[in-house]
C-alpha cells in the first residue's frame, strides 16, 4: 500500500526553528519528526511513501533518500508553490496507483492504521478520516457524523453554538484515487476547507473513524516539548537508543554518558559533554555535540544539536535551535525559543 505524507508547510507557529529547518525535520528523541511516520506507516504494511515536499525539501530528500534506510521506497513530489494539503496530494497523483493513506507531517499518533484501511473498505468508503474527541474543539476542524460514521457536516475551527460534535479531524486519512478527482490540478486547495466539504456534498461516501488513540499536532513549541515528555514518559512509544540507567537514554549509549550526572527522565544525544556541577534535570534532552558548562543549570528544555550553555548559566522550559550559544551566567527564561545560531548573553 502507499501514502502519501504532506511535509511541505513551513511551520510558522514553530519559528524561529524551522527558519532552520523544515517541521518534519525536527530532532524528536532518536530520529527526525516524520521518521517516526514513515515507521508507522511500514510497520502497517506501506511499502511505498510519497513526501510531498515545498518548504526546504533538500533537507529532507537528503535524510530521507530513496527510503531504503527506513524499509520502504521513497518518491518525492515537489511543489514549487504551496498547493495547500490537497493540491499537494493532487500533485503526487501520478505516483498512486490504488487506495492510500495521506498523513500530515505533524501529527503523531498511535492510531491503528490497519483498522482504520478495514473500516474503510467495509464502509466501500471514498475516504475515510482518523477522528479524535476533544475537550475544547475550536481551533480544530469539527467532524459531525451519523450513527454509522458517515460524515455529514465538516465544520473548520466552528464559532461557539456552531456544532455541539467534539471530534476533530487528526490528519490522518485512506482515499480512494476516485477522490482525487474532486481537487483541480496546479493550484492551492485546502483539503479540510475544500476537499472534504465537496465529497461529503457529492458522494455520501466520507467516514469518520473516532478514536481515543494517543494524538499530539506538534506544530507549535509547547506541544513539541509535550510531545518529548509523553514519549520520555512511555505514553507514546519509547525513545531510540539505550537506557544507560533508569530513565536516563543515550542514543550511542556512549561512556561519556555514562558518567553524567542527571536525573531522568532526559535524552542524550551523540558526543555530549557535561562538565563538574552541571544539573541535568527531569524532561531535558540535550542532541548531539551539546556541550554544558560546570554549574549550568537544565531543566525540562530541549537543545538542538550543537548548543553550548556557559558555566553556570541556567536554562529552564525553554527550546534552543541549531547552534545556540548561551554565555556564561546567563538565564533562558521558560518559554523561550531560541533560532539558530543565536547568542544569549549574560
Ligand atoms: P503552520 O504554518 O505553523 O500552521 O504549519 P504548517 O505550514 O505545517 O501548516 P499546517 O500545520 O496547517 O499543515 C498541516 C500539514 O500539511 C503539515 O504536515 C504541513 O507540512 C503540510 N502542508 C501544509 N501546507 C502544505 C502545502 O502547501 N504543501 C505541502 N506539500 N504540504 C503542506
Amino acid at each position: 500500500m502507499q501514502a502519501v505524507v504532506l511535509v511541505g508547510g513551513e511551520g510558522t507557529r514553530l519559528r524561529p526553528l524551522t527558519y532552520a529547518i523544515p517541521k518534519p525535520m525536527a530532532p524528536l528523541l532518536g530520529r527526525p519528526f516524520i521518521g517516526w511516520i514513515i515507521e508507522r506507516l511500514r510497520a502497517a504494511g506501506v511499502d511505498e511513501v510519497i513526501l510531498s515536499c515545498c518548504y526546504l525539501p533538500e533537507a529532507i530528500e537528503a535524510h530521507f533518500g530513496d527510503g531504503s534506510e527506513h524499509g520502504v521506497r521513497l518518491h518525492y513530489a515537489f511543489e514549487e508553490e504551496p498547493l495547500g494539503t490537497a493540491g499537494a496530494v493532487k500533485n503526487a497523483a501520478d505516483k498512486l496507483t490504488g487506495t492510500f493513506y495521506v498523513c500530515n507531517g505533524d501529527i503523531l499518533t498511535g492510531v491503528d492504521l490497519v483498522g482504520l484501511r478495514d473500516a474503510h473498505r467495509a464502509h466501500a468508503a471514498i475516504a475515510t478520516i482518523h477522528t479524535r474527541r476533544v475537550e475544547d474543539p475550536s481551533q480544530f476542524g469539527v467532524v459531525e457524523t451519523n450513527e454509522d460514521g458517515k460524515i455529514c457536516r465538516f465544520i473548520e475551527k466552528p464559532k461557539p453554538n456552531e456544532t455541539t460534535a467534539c471530534d476533530i479531524n487528526a490528519g490522518t486519512y485512506v482515499l480512494e484515487p476516485e477522490a482525487l478527482d474532486a481537487i483541480p490540478s496546479d493550484q492551492r486547495v485546502s483539503i479540510e476547507r475544500e476537499t472534504f466539504p465537496r465529497l461529503i456534498a457529492e458522494t455520501d461516501r466520507v467516514y469518520a473513524v473516532s478514536t481515543r488513540d494517543y494524538w499530539i499536532d506538534v506544530g507549535r513549541p509547547q506541544t513539541y516539548m509535550q510531545a518529548h515528555r509523553d514519549i520520555l514518559d512511555g505514553t507514546f512509544e519509547r525513545p531510540l537508543g539505550r537506557e544507560i540507567r533508569k530513565k536516563v537514554w543515550s542514543s550511542d549509549g556512549s561512556a561519556a554518558s555514562a558518567d553524567v550526572s542527571a536525573t531522568g527522565p532526559i535524552y542524550l544525544g551523540n558526543d555530549v559533554e557535561i562538565e563538574q556541577g552541571a544539573k541535568i534535570e527531569p524532561y531535558s534532552v540535550l542532541y548531539d555535540g551539546c556541550r554544558i558548562g560546570r554549574d549550568a543549570t537544565i531543566s525540562a528544555s530541549i537543545l538542538w544539536p550543537n548548543c553550548r550553555v556557559g558555566c553556570g548559566a541556567s536554562v529552564r522550559d525553554a527550546i534552543l535551535g541549531l547552534d545556540v550559544a548561551v554565555d556564561p551566567g546567563a538565564t533562558v527564561h521558560p518559554g523561550s525559543v531560541v533560532g539558530r545560531g543565536e547568542r544569549i548573553g549574560a
